[in-house]
């Protein structure tokens, strides 16, 4: 049963904090790190300013003389001491800083699984080499990735400039046009997480976001075997009348369900479309009765989306909708 991503944003698996790869599990030490050493300067900032409030208000109710700051060894070494705390606390955090980094550049030397990725407005194009004959096979808005390995992902992006961010795992970087970015991702935890595209890219970027799933290499290689195959043929009597709905229309010319005529280019390929957990980049749950309102007003859950709407008679939705959540 798919759940909508909206309602797990706030259950740690969008959550940098809640750390399932190595380079988040760097950045999450180096925030409480962080939080840490400043947290510590910061209330002891409070305590002597408080000190200080009270001694000045005391001596007032006492009516005694303003203090006339003395010159005395006590005030220099009092300074002295705070100068040595504060180099101290830069320093641990400067070097913390570079440590982190160092080991996040240093999965740049491993061998990894090569996945590219590009944004479109608004959502994400995701293509795997595959390790053993180097084609590449193609799928959208959904990363899978094994775990305890590195997985390099090349970012492009086809209009305007996006940011990949996968909070729980690495990183984000940005999706610039003309550009060849380069994120490492290497997952120490199996599960669903989501990511999300980071910077702003128009009026749909809030729904432009991907389920993202760490899975076993074992489980990984089959999802990968099974991507890599051409659509299943139509189950059923309906989903048949589907295929053939969605041949004669316009549907082909923007996507690809390899093995039918289906080869268009411009949106998300379909060919294992009921394998994912979510459609439109993480805006609806698979389900049949989403796939059906979102081929007739793709406009009204999505406005400004490239889809367009395609206004079919109920029955004929159901068809198409049957066949394509057949689409394992
Ligand atoms: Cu793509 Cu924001």
């Amino acid at each position: 049963m798919a759940i909508p991503l909206a309602g797990l944003a706030g259950c740690g698996v969008q959550s940098p904090l809640a750390p399932a790869g190595e380079q988040a599990r760097g950045i999450a030490s180096l925030f409480w790190l962080m939080i840490g050493v400043c947290g510590l300067m910061y209330l002891l900032v409070l305590v002597f300013l408080s000190l200080g409030l009270w001694r000045s208000w005391r001596r007032g109710r006492q009516n005694a003389e303003p203090a006339v700051m003395p010159a005395d060894r006590g005030l220099n070494r009092t300074l002295l001491v705070w100068v040595v705390l504060v180099v101290i606390g830069l320093t641990v955090l400067i070097t913390a800083s570079f440590l982190v980094d160092r080991g996040i550049g240093q999965a740049r030397a491993r061998k990894a699984l090569e996945v590219r990725v590009t944004g479109h407005q608004w959502w994400w194009r995701i293509q795997y080499r595959d390790p053993g004959t180097g084609a590449w096979i193609e799928t959208a808005n959904e990363l899978h990735l094994p775990v305890g390995q590195t997985t390099r992902v090349t970012l492009a992006s086809a209009d305007v400039v996006h940011s990949f961010w996968v909070p729980n795992v690495a990183q984000k970087l940005d999706v610039v046009p003309g550009l060849r970015n380069v994120v490492d991702l290497t997952p120490i935890r199996i599960g669903w997480f989501r990511g999300q595209c980071a910077e702003f890219c128009g009026v749909q970027h809030a729904h432009m976001a991907f389920d993202v799933k760490i899975e076993s290499k074992a489980a990984f290689d089959r999802w990968l075997g099974n991507q890599a195959k051409p659509a299943a043929p139509a189950g059923d009597e309906t989903a048949a009348r589907g295929l053939r709905i969605l041949s004669a229309g316009s549907c082909g010319s923007c996507h690809t369900i390899r093995g039918t005529t289906a080869v268009g280019k411009a949106g998300p390929d379909l060919t294992h479309f009921a394998t994912r957990r979510s459609i439109a980049a993480g805006t609806l749950p698979m389900s049949r009765g989403a796939v059906q309102g979102w081929i007739v007003q793709p406009q009204a859950i999505k406005p400004g989306t490239m889809m367009p709407p395609t206004p079919l008679a109920p029955a004929d939705a159901d068809a198409v909708s049957r066949y394509l959540t057949g689409l394992q």
